[in-house]
């Protein structure tokens, strides 16, 4: 069996390819790395680990993926996010590999986006993810897939936006959701699909993947407030004009089309995924 290792697998997305490789990628040996096995700032530790089985592929999930703690943490996020991804690059130079970046690569004033749009990071997360990118790229077996905002029960309960909300709610606070920023959120479910098709083809490169549809944070927050009759939504309108934070990128939709074209099945809007799967624990 061909051996696969899922870097973050204690993450949300990484969880997901771990626990649905049973069904969409039962012909991968699949190795889960957590922070408990392997500290992946720990050069020769993954270096060992790499050479004991070499791996036919990486999934390269982990990395410093709060925007906050990036920008606190500059020299962190840049040894994570950069640091790492180059040595996995070059442990893996005959191997495929799928490094995760982000739709905040563009500074959202467009929408829509491409892979060929020129990108402008606002913020460290996206400058170390777009300085990545580069690396990643400079490898022709190599992949870079640009993923959106992702849904979905984490290990710790806190990796994904519908958990944040929830919290919030549940604790009786109040949220104020943009109408005026937007993105193509998706389930992890879905991104762990996608990827373990991608894995079965020889098609490295960029990619985009988002859902199908472009929502509001207010949009979103709507929706997940019918899904959880039982919570008790408490949300406010806000506009990204009144945000006095670090920059915000107020439109990073991205068009998917270039890996939709890969798959068996159509990416789903987040509407509709919520709608056909309520027994999915979201
Ligand atoms: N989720 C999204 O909405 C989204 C959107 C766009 C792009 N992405 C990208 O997609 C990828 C996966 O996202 P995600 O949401 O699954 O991220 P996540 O839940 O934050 O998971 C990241 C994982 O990396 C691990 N990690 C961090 N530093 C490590 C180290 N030194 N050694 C070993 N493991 C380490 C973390 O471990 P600990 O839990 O112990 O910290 C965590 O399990 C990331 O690269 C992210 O930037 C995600």
């Amino acid at each position: 069996m061909p051996k696969v290792w899922v870097t973050g697998a204690g993450g949300l997305i990484g969880n997901y390819l771990v626990k649905t490789a049973p069904h969409f990628a039962p012909g991968w040996e699949v190795l889960p790395l957590t922070r408990q096995l392997v500290d992946l700032t720990d050069n020769s530790a993954v270096r060992t680990l790499f050479q004991r089985a070499v791996p036919d592929l990486v999934i390269h999930c982990a990395g410093l993926t709060q925007t906050g703690p990036c920008q606190q943490q500059p020299a962190l996020a840049h040894q994570m996010n950069v640091h790492v991804t180059e040595f996995l690059c070059e442990l893996g130079s005959n191997i495929r590999l799928f490094f995760f970046s982000t739709d905040l690569v563009f500074d959202g004033v467009k929408g829509n986006y491409i892979e060929t749009d020129p990108i402008r990071p606002l913020l460290t997360y996206a400058q170390t993810k777009a300085e990545a990118e580069t690396i990643v790229l400079e490898n022709p077996r190599h992949s870079v897939i640009r993923t959106a905002l992702n849904g979905g029960v984490s290990p710790k309960g806190n990796r994904g936006f519908n958990e944040e909300l929830r919290r919030s709610w549940e604790s009786g606070k109040t949220t104020a959701l943009f109408v005026d920023e937007y993105r193509c959120p998706i389930p992890a479910a879905v991104t762990a699909r996608t990827i373990w098709e991608l894995a079965e083809q020889d098609v490295p490169g960029l990619y985009h993947l988002g859902g199908r549809e472009r929502l509001s944070r207010w949009e979103i927050g709507c929706l997940l407030a019918k899904r959880w009759p039982h919570v008790q939504a408490r949300l406010e309108q806000d506009s990204i004009r009144n945000f006095k934070g670090l920059p915000r990128s107020p439109d990073v939709s991205m068009d998917s089309s270039k890996i939709q074209r890969l798959l068996s099945f159509p990416i789903p809007a987040f509407s509709e995924w919520l709608e056909q799967n309520p027994d999915e624990p979201f």
